[in-house]
């Protein structure tokens, strides 16, 4: 009786729909089961296959079950391979099986799936959307620009592609062009525009071709919104209740003896930091953030998210055991311990750290004059074996109009009002 593929019997039918049945009481077991017998008749039911691929799914979610989530996705893979398979269905079946690899980390997957859609529906921006996403977490931008700049050709005003392509073009300083798409896109209000990161890249767009006015007022609406602690405190990763502003004294964090001891071996610590730099051997590394307007800075990390670097502190073996008498700092996984080196004619423009989490002790070790920092609305200077605590997470900025190089020791400590259970158990920063 089934002489013809592409009909299915009434038998199959009825047992297609009670096993639907099951799958909408969320009997995902039972419906399973029902399935499987229609399936083991004929493989190519797409239905039931599509049926069976959601139970899994279901089910997977329930139990938190990677295995039964990869059955899930080997069943959508199965429906969507059926030539009989109708657009729709490839394209619920594709589309679910995209996300849930994506959230197993299979990147590839998800984008070789979704290929196939845009393939066969090349201007569903919906698709093509989604494809970018996948383009962006594998680090493929120029795929995932092209891919942005095709949706905007079929929908100019797709907000979604808008903020994205906006965010890429932030990437290769291409300001002019990304402000109209940032701006545009969050306006738009579609799902995916509202978030904190648009801001950011809106606000440091606007600030780059000079027009801070306008990224403050961008900022501001960020705070209405919930995303940022202040208008000048814009770190994302936050406890809320922390005391925050942009100037610490050291009596005011509870640190003064590591801060003493930090000045009291100044000399060593510079000693350390100056021997590295003039060794032939690459140490300092080149700032990777796109954060330079101009001129050259380099770090050498010493602890980075409370991991001691240990080849790097065989190189300041001195320094390395400072730091291993300060627990606020070694244990500090929101953080770094670092030299940090500035050579002349160098801006830094205004950024703001990831986390609220720390404070950053500055020693400085080699100061020439005209270097300063400015952390919200208020400029200092450093001074050779001195420490000056700044909290990061407010907006700051940096100027080496000097005439020779600048070099400071960061030390990154939690924040004094972590509780003790805190710092054990947020995650790394
Ligand atoms: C920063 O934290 O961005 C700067 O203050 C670091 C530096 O080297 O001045
Ligand atoms: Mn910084």
């Amino acid at each position: 009786k089934n002489g013809n593929n592409n009909l299915v019997s009434k038998d199959s039918m009825d047992d297609l729909t009670l096993a639907e049945t099951f799958l909408k009481q969320k009997n995902y077991n039972k419906s399973l089961d029902a399935f499987d017998p229609i399936l083991k008749r004929d493989p190519t039911n797409v239905l039931a296959r599509y049926g069976k691929a959601k139970a899994l799914d279901k089910l997977a979610e329930q139990e938190r079950s990677n295995q039964l989530l990869h059955k899930a996705i080997e069943n959508y893979h199965k429906v969507g391979e059926q030539r009989h398979c109708s657009v729709e269905l490839r394209k619920a079946a594709y589309l679910r099986l995209a996300d849930r690899a994506s959230f197993l980390g299979s990147h590839k997957k998800a984008m070789e799936v979704l290929e196939k859609l845009v393939k066969e529906s090349p201007t569903d921006v919906n698709i093509l959307n989604k494809l970018g996403i996948q383009y962006l977490l594998i680090k493929q931008n120029s795929q995932a620009e092209s891919t942005y700049r095709k949706v905007l050709e079929i929908s100019p005003d797709d907000g979604f592609a808008q903020v994205h392509l906006g965010f890429l073009l932030n990437t290769k300083s291409q300001y002019h062009e990304a402000i109209p798409l940032l701006s545009a896109g969050i306006n738009s209000q579609q799902p995916g525009t509202d978030a904190a990161k648009f801001y950011l890249y809106l606000g440091d767009a606007l600030t780059r071709v000079g027009r801070k006015s306008e990224a403050n007022s961008v900022y501001n609406n960020g705070v209405i919104k919930g995303y940022f602690l202040s208008e000048w405190q814009r770190s994302l990763y936050n406890v809320d209740r922390l005391r925050g502003k942009p100037w610490w004294n050291a009596e005011e964090t509870g640190y003064l003896s590591s801060v003493r001891l930090l000045e009291k071996h100044w000399k060593s610590i510079l000693k350390e930091g100056l021997n590295i730099l003039n060794q032939e051997t690459a140490g300092f590394q080149r700032e990777t953030e796109n954060l330079r307007c101009r001129g050259d800075w380099k770090q050498f990390q010493l602890y980075v998210r409370g991991q001691r670097n240990d080849d790097n502190c065989k190189r300041a073996p001195l320094t390395c055991s400072i730091i291993n008498q300060i627990p606020e700092a070694k244990s500090n996984k929101r953080g770094q311990v670092q030299y940090s080196v500035m050579f002349p004619g160098t801006h830094i423009w205004p950024h703001t750290g990831p986390t609220n989490c720390r404070l950053r002790l500055h020693l400085g070790l080699k100061v020439p004059s005209a270097v300063s920092i400015r952390v919200g609305n208020e400029t200092r200077f450093w001074e050779e074996g001195k420490v000056m605590i700044l909290d990061d997470s407010f907006e700051h900025e940096v100027w080496h109009n000097g005439d020779s190089l600048r070099l400071v020791f960061i030390v990154d400590v939690w924040h004094p009002d972590l509780t003790t259970s805190e710092r054990a158990e947020l995650f790394p920063v």
